[in-house]
């Protein structure tokens, strides 16, 4: 048996925005007990781990990463009891549940905020960062890019400028002030209290500020997070912690420390380079990525994912390949969005279910947990006409009656898809519960070999194919007693490839009654764009 206080290294993660799943009581936004309704769904689905998107009270001006008071609750969504129940129904049916712990920063409605801008003597003011003017930190980036000329706002009532690496509605707190550093702990142990497996860490890079650097990954920030960790392990034992550091490889290798800071992060540069390859039909990117990902402590875990609740971000990619990717994926300008693209999967790879599974072939077969974001297991599509990334944040499609099923409302929070593709009345879950074919069940089935791999979960991995150009892209994933060798054909044309496989007979995984046999020099079939997993017998 494994260590079951590992779980989370081999994890299908699946992310739910509360106010997009399901309305249990018509008013138009999802709500707590509308999630607890479909928790069955998401076990038939394979899911182990619901990550719950900011469900605290916020005046929603980042969607509810705009918290103003850490310890209560978004009242459309329901009671504390009501999350509590929740919870309790996640574990009831084996998942776990983590949730979104945002430390960067709070609403400006906030009472801390509200204080501090008041009175320069409250003991609020220093939990937020100051400055007379707004020439301070030079040298950080602006990330919301499209709408932020500065990084600085002024404040009139407090009469300086506050600093906030997001929206201006968005102050960051201080964490030179040991009281907001104890605050921030006692935030956590209430959620944890609460029963819940962990968090979802936003936007950490950003925590302390320092002159004269770039303000992100700074020391004072990983001894901060090491700190958090310390006490979850202490006062926790077996929750974890998932870091949202859209940050090179060599960068968010930090964030694991020596096994003592969080247990997993987010691949970001590898996300845009699985869109590349299929794209480009060439993986050479994607191989000089993973070959340049620094390893990481044994008790550490990546998290691969395709697509979530933001623009597809592609600050992670050359000048070049942005352009590239911007030309390709979103050629009309509504689709971008800061330095991203505002959509979502299926319609990023044309319905073309080919693609779509070298995408999740790629998720499933690189080490890491695959995040799913909802909706993206039947295929929903996106509204680029809708503000900031709302495109992306559309009700669920539960079935082809009013509203997709996902609330009885007259109107919704936002609107439905409708379009004569994506539309609720195509793609929806009961149609799709009911076709073998459908892009559900497609997923469920792939989603159950992935979890049959003990090598796919926890094996390490080793490249066949690499170089420049790369058409075809073959890896071993392997633990001590399973061995998956796995296959990529990129391009639109059939594929022969010639490897050495281990003497003994291999089995593909998705087709199990073929049986290759191994050898020097052994030729390999790809029709086009097929992706082959075989497993040593
Ligand atoms: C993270 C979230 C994003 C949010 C930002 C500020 O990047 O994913 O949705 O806007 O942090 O909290």
């Amino acid at each position: 048996m494994r260590d079951q206080n590992l779980w989370y290294k081999n994890a299908i993660i699946y992310q739910i925005y509360p106010r997009s799943f399901y309305d249990s009581n018509g008013d138009g936004y999802g709500d707590f007990n509308g999630i607890i309704q479909k928790l069955d769904y998401l076990t038939t689905l394979g899911v182990d781990c619901i990550w719950l998107m900011p469900m605290y009270k916020s005046p929603l001006k980042d969607d509810g990463y705009d918290i103003s008071d850490f310890c209560s609750v978004y009242e459309p969504f329901g009671t504390v009891e009501d999350l509590r129940r929740l919870f309790a129904e996640v574990h009831q049916r084996g998942m776990r549940v983590i949730t979104d712990l945002v430390l960067n920063h709070c609403s400006d409605q906030h009472f801390w905020f509200q204080e501090a801008r008041k009175d320069r003597n409250s003991k609020y003011r220093d939990y937020f960062v100051w400055n007379d003017t707004d020439k301070k930190f030079p040298e950080t980036r602006i990330i919301f890019v499209d709408s932020q000329e500065s990084n600085w706002t002024w404040d009139a009532v407090a009469g300086q400028y506050y600093w906030h690496r997001f929206y201006p509605s968005q102050p960051d707190l201080n964490y030179d002030n040991p009281e907001v550093r104890e605050a921030m702990k006692n935030v956590m142990r209430y959620w944890l209290d609460m029963g819940i497996d962990g968090f979802r860490a936003d936007a950490v890079p950003y925590l302390f500020e320092r002159e004269g650097t770039i303000n992100e990954n700074l020391p004072e920030t990983h001894a901060y997070l090491k700190e958090l960790r310390k006490m979850m392990d202490t006062e926790y034992p077996g929750t974890v912690m998932l870091c949202e550091a859209n940050q090179w490889p060599e960068d968010v290798r930090e964030y694991f420390g020596d096994g003592d800071e969080f247990q997993l992060g987010f691949h970001f540069p590898l996300m845009p380079r699985i869109f590349m390859s299929i794209g480009k039909q060439d993986a050479g990117s994607l191989v000089k990525i993973m070959q340049a990902t620094p390893e990481i402590p044994e008790n550490c875990q990546w998290c691969t994912f395709l697509r979530n609740h933001d623009e597809l971000t592609l600050e992670m990619v050359t000048e070049e390949d942005r352009q590239w990717m911007w030309n390709f994926y979103a050629p009309d300008p509504a689709m971008r969005m800061n330095l991203g693209i505002r959509r979502r999967l299926y319609p990023l790879l044309e319905n073309d279910r080919a693609k779509i599974g070298l995408a999740y072939s790629l998720m499933f077969t690189i080490p890491g947990s695959p995040v799913l974001y909802y909706g993206d297991e039947i295929g929903m599509g996106d509204d680029i006409t809708q503000f900031d990334r709302n495109g992306v944040r559309t009700p669920m499609q539960w079935d082809d009656s009013q509203n997709g099923g996902f609330s009885d409302a007259d109107t919704t929070y936002l609107p439905v898809i409708t379009d004569s593709v994506y539309g609720y009345r195509h793609v929806n879950v009961q149609k799709q519960e009911k076709d073998g074919a459908s892009n559900l069940n497609w997923l469920r089935n792939l989603i159950r070999i992935r979890k049959s791999s003990p090598a796919l979960g926890y094996g390490g991995i080793s490249w066949i194919t690499t170089g420049d150009r790369v058409p075809v892209l073959v890896y071993k994933r392997a633990t001590a007693d399973d061995c998956v060798i796995v296959f990529h054909n990129l391009t639109g044309d059939p594929q022969e490839i010639s490897v050495d496989l281990t003497q003994g007979s291999y089995q593909d995984l998705i087709v199990p009654s073929i049986r290759y046999e191994g050898g020097a020099g052994k030729t390999v079939k790809l029709a086009p764009r097929q992706f082959l997993w075989l497993r040593k017998e």
